[in-house]
Parts: C-alpha cells; structure tokens; sequence
C-alpha cells in the first residue's frame, strides 16, 4: 500500500469521527453552558458539583450499565468514602429520622445560608410510613423493611452504606450519594438507619 493511500484513509477516517462525534460534543457543550449559567446565584462551594468525578463520567459514558471491570472499580472507589460512626453504632433517633425522611429542604439557591438543617427527602422516592400518603416510586416501598429483615444488625450497617453512598452497593445507582457528598451528617444518617431499622419505627408497625 503506497502512503497517499494511507493518507487520504487516515484524513477520511478523522472525517467520519469529527461528523459523528461533533454534534453530541455540542450537544453535551450547549446543556453544560445552560445548567451552569443557571448556578449564578449559587453558594460558591456548590461550583465544583457541576464537574463530573470520576464514578459520574463513567455512569454516563456507559450509560448506567458499565462492564464489570468498571463497576468494580466504582464499587471499590466508592465504598472508600464511607465514614462509619465512631463508636460503630448505625442506629440513632427513629423519631429524628421520621422528621429527616419528611424533608426535602436543602440545597436551595434561594436560602444562603440555609435556614434549616438539610433533609432526606426519602419520600420523594420511597414509601416508608404507611401513614404517608405522598410518596415517590422511584426506588422500592421500604415499608416493613427492618421487620421484614428481623431487624438484623447486617441490615442495618448496609442501610447506613445504602444511605451515605448508594454507589458503593450498586455501581451507577440511582440514588444520591448523601453522606459522600456530604449533604447529610453521620449523625443524620444514624436516625434514618433507625426510622428505616428500628422495631419502633412506624415503618415497621
Ligand atoms: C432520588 C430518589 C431516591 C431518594 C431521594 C432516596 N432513594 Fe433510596 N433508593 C432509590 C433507588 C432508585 C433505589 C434502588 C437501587 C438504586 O438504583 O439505587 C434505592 C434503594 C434504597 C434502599 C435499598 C432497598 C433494597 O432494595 O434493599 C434503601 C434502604 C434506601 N434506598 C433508603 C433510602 C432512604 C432512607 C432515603 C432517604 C434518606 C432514600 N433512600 C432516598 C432512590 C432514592
């Protein structure tokens, strides 16, 4: 094969990249331009959230279904960054975390500082309470789910790795990272452990 061959196949192959990557470059470029002109008014800290980590670019080059190597990888990466109470007790305040599980104030644009400690939200997604009638589908019914799990201390620890980092259990899960990313305190963490655990819990009455 003489070099002009090779050379007009290397500037057609660059040609068919450059046609099929460019539009979705621009695509991705116009939607990361548009949320970040939208963050004007946010805390300067939250700036860095709007820069991907390394477990998000994965999730979204792979589409939510990375191969295995990759998952692990996540998996490892992620179950890294859970810190565990210090004296290795997951289970706080049941009736704190009924009130946190009920909250989904936070992270608001509008309220710097904030006026009230962050919440779970976990009814956005979770039914939990049977008394509750407005809740989310997203995630599965977590009612009984301590009971249903005779209230095992195992269960608990993965409720609280469940809770602080989601990511460490499943690879590109869909539920947010809470105590990685530090929206939520140990403390925290401790008392929706115990409303999600606890025998007296209305979630598993
Ligand atoms: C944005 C939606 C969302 C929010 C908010 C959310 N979760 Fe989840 N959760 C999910 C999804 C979806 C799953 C299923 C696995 C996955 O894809 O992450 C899940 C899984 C779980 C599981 C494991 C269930 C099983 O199959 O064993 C527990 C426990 C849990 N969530 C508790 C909570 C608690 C407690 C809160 C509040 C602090 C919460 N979640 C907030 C979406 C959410």
């Amino acid at each position: 094969m003489n070099r002009s061959i090779l050379l007009v196949g290397a500037i057609a192959a660059i040609a068919v990249a450059v046609f099929l990557l460019f539009p979705r470059a621009q695509g991705v470029s116009s939607v990361d331009a548009a949320i970040k002109a939208s963050w004007t008014t946010a805390d300067r800290e939250w700036l860095a959230r709007l820069i991907q980590d390394e477990t998000q670019k994965a999730c979204s080059h792979y589409r939510n279904a990375p191969p295995k190597a990759v998952a692990d990888a996540i998996l490892a990466r992620e179950r890294a960054t859970i810190v565990y109470p210090a004296d290795g007790n997951v289970l706080g305040d049941w009736k704190k975390g009924q009130v946190l599980a009920q909250s989904g104030y936070g992270g608001r644009f509008t309220d710097i500082p904030p006026r009230a400690e962050n919440g779970g939200n976990c009814y956005a997604c979770h039914q939990l309470d049977a008394a509750e009638l407005s809740f989310g589908t997203l995630g599965p019914s977590l009612l009984a789910y301590g009971k249903d799990r005779k209230f095992a201390a195992a269960d608990a620890k993965a409720v609280y790795e469940r809770i602080y980092n989601p990511q460490a259990t499943i690879a590109c899960a869909n539920m947010p990272r809470l105590g990685a990313s530090k929206f939520l305190t140990v403390e925290q963490i401790k008392d929706l452990v115990a409303f999600v655990m606890s025998p007296e819990s209305p979630v598993n009455q």
